[in-house]
């Protein structure tokens, strides 16, 4: 694979598995230090896999909703690797339930990790990136559910909603700094998460056996498959890439086709 990223660190959250780690072994793969973050400790598992490929890399087990271990993650890229060149905010979680039965602590947990938490890692991000001032990229998670709310889930969709909102203004904010903010939305991509929806979604929607659900919406997948890590990284590969240069404040679907606006 093209070393493109060679003398580049990238910062990815949520990197323990799923879509995280499949971008983590993209840029590792693609020259770069890696600096993966994410609440469970499984990131750890990932990093040792990834430095016995030969990667270089750093761990940190860390909740983005709370700033000062954000900026201890920052602190431990510039530490090991000097500088921060590339920033995913990948980290996020989803709860499944009727509006009845949705409690205040799961809408301000999931707004806290998926939307806060974007926002508190941005901001660090762009004041390391401004300190070296080579510019950078930064690219958020959001998901098919940015575009449009599925049911069950209102808080998810506000959260990812505000990813869209958060990267559309910070890309104003640094464009003249050839920092490039953008965004991106998964559809269904097989990960632990799609695992927790495809039960839970199940049990709310009809009597479904595990993977049943999943299955149906596949089918409304014009590509006809769910989506992988690796789909995604492919993506995020690009607008962390020189070709993106002029790339900015997008919101950009990988997701086969399933939703096209
Ligand atoms: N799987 C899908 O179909 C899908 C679709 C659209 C968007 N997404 C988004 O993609 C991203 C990755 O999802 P995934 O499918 O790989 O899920 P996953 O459950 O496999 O991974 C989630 C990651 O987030 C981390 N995390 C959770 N809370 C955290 C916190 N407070 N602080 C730090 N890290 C925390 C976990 O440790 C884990 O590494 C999420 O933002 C998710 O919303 C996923």
């Amino acid at each position: 694979m093209q070393k493109r990223f060679e003398g580049k660190t990238a910062i990815i959250t949520g990197a323990s598995g799923g879509i995280g780690a499949a971008m983590a072994k993209r840029f590792a793969a693609e020259g770069a230090a890696v600096v993966i973050s994410a609440i469970d400790p499984g990131v750890d598992e990932v990093a040792a896999g990834l430095k016995a490929a030969g990667a270089k890399v750093a761990s940190m087990r860390m909740d983005v909703t709370k700033k000062d271990e954000v900026e201890a993650l920052y602190d431990l890229a510039e530490k090991e690797f000097g500088r921060v060149d590339i920033s995913v905010q990948n980290a996020g979680v989803i709860t499944i339930a009727k509006i009845e039965a949705m409690t205040e602590s799961e809408w301000d947990k999931v707004m806290a990790v998926n939307t806060k938490g974007v926002f508190l890692c941005c901001q660090e991000a762009i004041a390391r990136m401004r300190k070296h001032g080579q510019g950078g990229r930064l690219i958020n998670t959001a998901s098919g559910q940015a575009r449009q709310g599925f049911i069950y889930t209102p808080h998810y969709a506000a959260s990812k909603f505000g990813v869209v909102g958060i990267t559309q203004s910070l890309a104003k904010e640094v464009a003249k700094e050839k920092i490039t903010v953008n965004a991106i939305c998964p559809g269904i991509i097989d990960t632990d998460m799609w695992t927790y929806n495809d039960t839970a979604w199940g049990k709310l929607l009809g009597d479904y056996k595990p993977g049943e659900l999943m299955a149906e919406w596949v089918k409304n997948i014009p590509m006809g498959r769910a989506g992988s890590g690796e789909d995604v990284s492919g993506l995020v590969s690009f607008l962390a890439s020189d070709d993106a240069a002029y790339i900015t404040g997008q919101t950009i679907n990988v997701d086969g086709g399933l939703i096209m606006s």
